[in-house]
């Protein structure tokens, strides 16, 4: 039951001591982030990795977080994530044969184009690599209008992977929803590389199947329930969701607005259900809704670190046993560690 397993959890972790710290997202249940030394959505704690110092970094989260803590944190630091199940839909849209082989058609059709790659931190090393082998950089969701501008200050034309919803979230921002193309890599009859290198903004057909399924009937119905109700749903939600909604904004924003509202003001959260059941418990001054009912909007890969696996890991490792240790091949962790260098630095 739970109580013995928080026992066994806190056992290891004493008799471990300051080797491990264990980073928690902010999508990870409770039984998850409670036992977390850090919380935090991907861009917070890919700085809590490059600052950890102990021996392992136990990741609570999903693949591509686990392998961007591995290329962050020093050679003789271990990263372990609980589960190899958990791995990320959205990362696994965009893979590096595929845009290599999407890369080589835009190229040839826009050969004078100095076109530069941006990769959502959702996508695997490999990803990471290529961009920065092209001059490109990695984002997060809450740095993404920065990267943008990095790269038009640089070349002419921005590849954005994986998640088209983010990228074109984030050309609306910046007042470019006019130069917005689509590159759909499952669909190699129906499209044209020389149109689509027309445009200044070309985004890769990836999307989360966890933020992608609001609606904006969801919204209709909380403002119908309740006129007074706030509404705030993350960038990788849909163009019109966001545009429907009081406020979008990175795990992070969504986090701190929560925070920082009036005791008694009502929020309804267009996120992944485990933030919106923290912020419930972290804040019970306010009213914090899920935008959609309560059973929905899970995502099955963050679910796969389940509380048990935490508690395998730790205990072999307390037997001197490394277990789903994730490691990035030497030459892709350079290459990947200049995108996200290139990232953290603006
Ligand atoms: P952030 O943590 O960057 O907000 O990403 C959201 C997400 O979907 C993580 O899997
Ligand atoms: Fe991937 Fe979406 Fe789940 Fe995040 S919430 S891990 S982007 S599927």
């Amino acid at each position: 039951d739970e109580a013995e397993r928080t026992d066994r959890i806190e056992t290891a972790l004493a008799e471990l001591g300051d080797d491990v710290v264990i980073l928690g997202h902010n999508y990870q249940r409770r039984e998850i982030v409670e036992h977390a030394d850090f919380v935090g959505d991907s861009y917070q704690l890919s700085k809590e990795a490059a600052e950890a110092d102990a021996e392992y970094v136990i990741f609570g989260g999903v693949t591509f977080m686990a392998e961007s803590a591995d290329i962050i944190t020093d050679d003789e630091q271990t990263v372990i994530l609980p589960s190899m199940e958990a791995s990320c839909p959205m990362a696994g849209m965009a893979e590096a044969l595929q845009v290599d082989a999407a890369w080589a058609e835009i190229t040839d059709a826009a050969p004078d184009a100095n076109i530069i790659p941006i990769t959502y931190m959702n996508s695997y090393a490999d990803l990471k690599a290529f961009c920065a082998s092209q001059g490109g950089l990695v984002c997060t969701s809450s740095n993404a209008h920065r990267a943008f501008e990095w790269a038009f200050d640089r070349g002419d034309k921005v590849l954005f992977l994986p998640d088209k919803h983010l990228g074109e979230n984030t050309a609306h921002r910046l007042g470019m929803e006019d130069a917005i193309a689509e590159w759909d890599p499952w669909d190699p009859e129906g499209k044209d590389a020389t149109e689509v290198a027309e445009s200044d903004i070309i985004l890769w057909d990836g999307y989360c199947q966890v933020h992608e399924r609001f609606r904006e009937e969801h919204i209709e119905q909380v403002r119908a329930d309740d006129p007074d109700a706030n509404v705030i749903v993350h960038p990788e939600c849909r163009r019109e969701v966001v545009e429907a909604a009081d406020v979008a904004g990175s795990t992070a924003t969504i986090c701190d607005t929560v925070a920082n509202a009036e005791p008694g003001e009502t929020w309804a959260i267009g996120t992944e259900i485990h933030l919106t059941r923290h912020l419930q418990r972290w804040h019970p001054e306010v009213n914090v809704l899920p935008l959609c009912g309560d059973a929905c909007m899970d995502c099955n890969a963050m679910r796969q670190i389940d509380p048990n696996y935490l508690t395998w890991v730790l205990e072999e490792l307390v037997a001197s046993r490394e277990r789903n240790v994730i490691e990035v091949a030497p030459d892709e962790k350079e290459l990947a560690q200049v995108a996200l260098d290139r990232m953290l630095e603006i």
